[in-house]
């Protein structure tokens, strides 16, 4: 006697049947990279079929993303101004606070998360403040909780740490509800390696580091034990969302984040994952839909609640049959 495993598999109906992981649009976070200027929708060379917008052209944006099905963006800023401290990331008319401002005058109902880290307002490109050539965890915090108060002030439902310094989530927890936005959430980063898969990003935002890496803030991709203890902290500071980054390379972590925290789990599908699929397709070896569509199929039974991906709007689309 031998189990006949293909009989489930013999037609495409039992297979729908059968499916144990089903994606849908509602399970996508589209990133969208908001410029300075007016009337700019330029597309991004390094993450095909992705763009800069201005903060006029972001109601087009907005449209696509509902056209797909999609309920959440993840706004990144690409500011025209970069110092020691980032100053224009928690400038009350900072490019991302402009943005939040616009997307929800046009649309109040898209859940708008924000990206809150300092490397593209900073011009030594760090995502921390940097003392005698290290990055001052302490100090850091300070613009950390600041930065994610002038988001919630301009109407953002959710803000999303991705610094990795120690004690952000408890900072920007208190900060926030200090100011009165309890009831704004906090998406924390959690477990944020020093991913290579970041490139294309670097490249997008304008945010690689002028010296040194991000090894000593973010984590070692060798480790997963560490990245239980990371997110264990975030829960006991108050993270209302956990998240791990990059998604393909961590699939086990998502589903060890899965099996022994009860909050929602985010995977970030990064730059560098995206980009691998889009070259490989121009070059003709992959059929992009199948692709991503198993791509993200695996991060979704890996364990992710939710998956932030450059490919939210073009799947949601094939999902929609538009
Ligand atoms: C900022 C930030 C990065 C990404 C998201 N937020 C870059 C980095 O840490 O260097 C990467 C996203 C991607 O690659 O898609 N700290």
């Amino acid at each position: 006697m031998f189990a006949r495993h293909r009989r489930l598999r013999q037609s495409s109906g039992i297979r729908d049947l059968v499916r144990e992981t089903v994606l849908t649009p509602l399970d996508f976070i589209y990133p969208v990279f908001v410029v300075e200027g007016e009337n700019i929708k330029q597309e991004i060379p390094t993450l095909p079929g992705n763009y800069h917008y201005s903060v006029d052209r972001l109601p087009e944006v907005v449209e696509e993303v509902h056209k797909a099905g999609v309920r959440g963006i993840l706004l990144f800023g690409v500011p025209d101004y970069k110092d020691e401290i980032a100053s224009s990331a928690f400038d009350e008319n900072g490019i991302v606070q402009k943005a939040i401002r616009r997307v929800k005058s046009f649309s109040p109902e898209l859940v708008v998360i924000t990206d809150v880290c300092m490397c593209q307002y900073t011009s030594h490109g760090h995502c921390g403040i940097v003392k005698d050539g290290v990055i001052d965890n302490d100090e850091s915090l300070k613009f950390i909780s600041k930065i994610a108060v002038s988001h919630a002030r301009a109407g953002a439902d959710m803000v999303a740490p991705s610094d990795m310094m120690d004690g952000r989530v408890q900072a920007i927890r208190k900060a926030l509800d200090q100011e009165g936005f309890t009831h704004v959430s906090v998406m924390s980063y959690s477990a944020k390696y020093a991913s290579a898969f970041y490139g294309p990003f670097r490249e997008a935002a304008h945010s690689a580091p002028q010296f040194g890496d991000r090894k000593t803030y973010q984590m070692d991709p060798a480790n997963i034990r560490q990245a239980m203890r990371e997110m264990e902290a975030d829960v006991e500071e108050g993270a209302d969302i956990l998240m791990v980054k990059p998604a393909l390379s961590y699939l086990d972590v998502i589903r060890w984040a899965r099996d022994r925290f009860d909050l929602p789990i985010a995977a970030y599908n990064v730059s560098g994952e995206f980009a691998m699929i889009k070259v490989a397709v121009q070059a003709g070896l992959l059929n992009e839909k199948d692709a991503a569509m198993e791509m993200l199929t695996s991060i979704k039974r890996a364990g992710a609640n939710m998956i932030i991906t450059y490919y939210a709007l073009e799947v949601g689309r094939w999902m929609n049959g538009k």
